[in-house]
């Protein structure tokens, strides 16, 4: 009845809380002998850290890995996994608790703090406790091991919008994603943000964001009807990322203005007798199982709800009052959510892989036989 773990035969388990020992994972169902180490997991958690421009909350966490099993060096050396679960730990060196006294029984407009205590009758005001997107690391440690699972599979993520201001998509470019603080693939736009989210900032203020991850390399025939789509279980385990409030597929909530014309994702021979979709509206999934198109989903994130601009609350007790909120944290949470949803997209996909290769046998391209014309 918890609800801490996440997917059917590549299973993630997260542990821990903001300002606990220690945050983690387990990852049961990983196939043996894949070479992975904790530096191939710390690329992907580097990329989330906090602390890495005046953009992000300024706590200070390395965000060490330590793999604690699951792994072994195979006859040559190399250290692979053994088939057994993998756990993973996080250590949390930076938490400073006091921050958070004067909100221990007042409810943050915005956050958990009344649901939690609505549903336990007790909350960890901590840094959120088990609310805190803290957690979300440990998910981008589990999407590491994710991506070792499906042979090439690329998934790739970036912020194409803060608040009013969206990229333009003619000026995508992957490579930009390295060269600001935003993960944004359009070096103009990355240019108007720092401004206007500096201001933002200095504020105390929060805005929200839109986050778009793609997978390239996905065989075609991942995801099952009816209950086990694809598609759905994205939608889920984006919805599942704190401060998430909308996900779309493909053109999503656009798809609402175009014509069946326009929305068709025609079809050709493409090389090797394999066939291509000429555009790709669908997002790589139709009949909630993947076309070997890229899949691609979005999600809209909320504004950080712990601002400096006191609102209208009540506390644990039942009195009206107002609240503020102090401490560190994210002025737009949809930059450090980057990472969390290529990790959440990683780990659907490696999931339905393993889902497909018991049920079916090793996904493959299918060539079609030669012409009969
Ligand atoms: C990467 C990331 C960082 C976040 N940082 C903060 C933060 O610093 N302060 C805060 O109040 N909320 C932050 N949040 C959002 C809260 O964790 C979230 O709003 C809260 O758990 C309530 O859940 P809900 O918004 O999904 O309903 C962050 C979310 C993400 C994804």
């Amino acid at each position: 009845m918890s609800h801490n773990t996440f997917g059917h035969l590549f299973r993630v388990t997260t542990f821990g809380e903001s300002h606990g020992p220690a945050i983690g994972c387990v990852v049961d169902g990983c196939p043996p002998r894949l070479p992975l180490t904790a530096a191939d997991i710390q690329l992907d958690l580097d990329k989330r850290r906090p602390g890495q421009s005046k953009f992000v909350t300024q706590r200070r966490e390395p965000d060490q890995v330590k793999i604690l099993s699951g792994t072994m060096p195979d006859a040559s050396g190399m250290e692979v996994t053994t088939g057994t679960p993998i756990a993973l730990m996080i250590e949390n060196v930076d938490a400073r608790s006091k921050d958070y006294d004067e909100i221990a029984a007042t409810y943050r407009p915005g956050h958990a703090d009344y649901t939690y205590d609505m549903k336990y009758g007790i909350r960890d005001p901590r840094g959120s406790g088990r609310a805190s997107a803290r957690e979300t690391a440990s998910r981008v440690a589990a999407g590491a091991v994710a991506r070792k699972v499906v042979p090439d599979l690329l998934v790739r993520g970036a912020l194409v919008q803060i608040g009013d201001i969206a990229i333009d998509r003619s000026r995508w470019d992957w490579n930009e994603i390295g060269n600001n603080p935003f993960f944004c693939p359009d070096a103009q736009t990355a240019k108007k943000w720092e401004d206007y989210l500096d201001g933002i900032r200095k504020k105390g203020s929060s805005i929200g964001a839109v986050i778009e991850v793609i997978a390239e390399n996905v065989p075609p025939g991942l995801g099952a009807p009816v209950y086990g789509k694809l598609d759905a279980d994205i939608a889920g385990a984006m919805m599942s990322i704190n401060a998430v409030k909308g996900v779309e597929i493909g053109a999503g909530f656009e798809s609402a203005r175009l014509t069946g014309e326009e929305n068709a994702d025609e079809m050709r021979m493409g090389k090797n007798r394999r066939p291509e979709f000429l555009s790709n509206k669908a997002g790589g999934i139709l009949g909630g199982i993947s076309t070997g198109a890229p899949v691609v989903a979005r999600f809209a994130v909320k504004p950080t709800s712990s601002i400096l601009t006191a609102r209208k609350t009540v506390d644990r007790y039942g009195n009206e009052t107002e609240v503020s909120t102090k401490g560190r944290h994210d002025p737009c949470v949809g930059i450090r959510a980057v990472p969390v949803g290529e990790a959440m997209l990683a780990c659907v996909i490696a999931d339905h892989y393993l889902r497909q290769r018991a049920q079916v046998g090793e996904p493959v391209n299918w060539p079609f036989p030669p012409s009969n014309k």
